[in-house]
């Protein structure tokens, strides 16, 4: 079962980026068919584990890359916001509800996810940094070892 799917739309056209995009997808849609399974606790755990994690490391990966091609400042700022807010609430807010057994807020925070992911992507990713690069003819050669 599938709460995201992938689409053109998300494409960022980094290849890199791409890849992490759908690793988080992936490991989403894992979290979402486990609950639907019934397997909360193996949900959570990966929930915790991998998507909470996996984001932070991406988000710093991309960071990291914008600043190496010189990105325009205000918009590198705003985007750094976005993926600050991202993590504090999930980890901040949503986490420590969710490990306290608190069903409710398990489901918020699958929604949450999933529903600001592909606004970012699509929006800040793809048509943000992703249509700067097409444009300047830049290409990003990185891949993340191991994430
Ligand atoms: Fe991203
Ligand atoms: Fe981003």
């Amino acid at each position: 079962m599938e709460i995201i799917k992938w689409s053109k739309d998300l494409e960022t056209g980094v290849e890199a980026f791409d890849e992490e995009h759908k690793v988080l997808i992936d490991t989403i849609n894992q979290v979402y068919s486990l609950m639907r399974e019934g397997k909360r606790e193996e949900a959570k755990k990966i929930l915790i584990e991998k998507v909470a994690a996996y984001a932070d490391k991406h988000f710093k990966h991309e960071e990291e890359v914008m600043e190496r091609y010189n990105y325009p400042k205000d918009r590198l700022e705003g985007h750094k916001k976005m993926h600050h807010f991202f993590v504090n609430y999930l980890i901040e807010t949503l986490l420590p509800e969710i490990e306290k057994g608190n069903e409710k807020k398990f489901n918020e925070a699958l929604n949450f996810i999933v529903g600001w992911l592909i606004m970012h992507i699509k929006n800040m990713d793809a048509d943000g940094y992703g249509k700067w690069f097409r444009e300047k003819g830049i290409e990003v050669p990185d891949k993340m070892v191991e994430i």
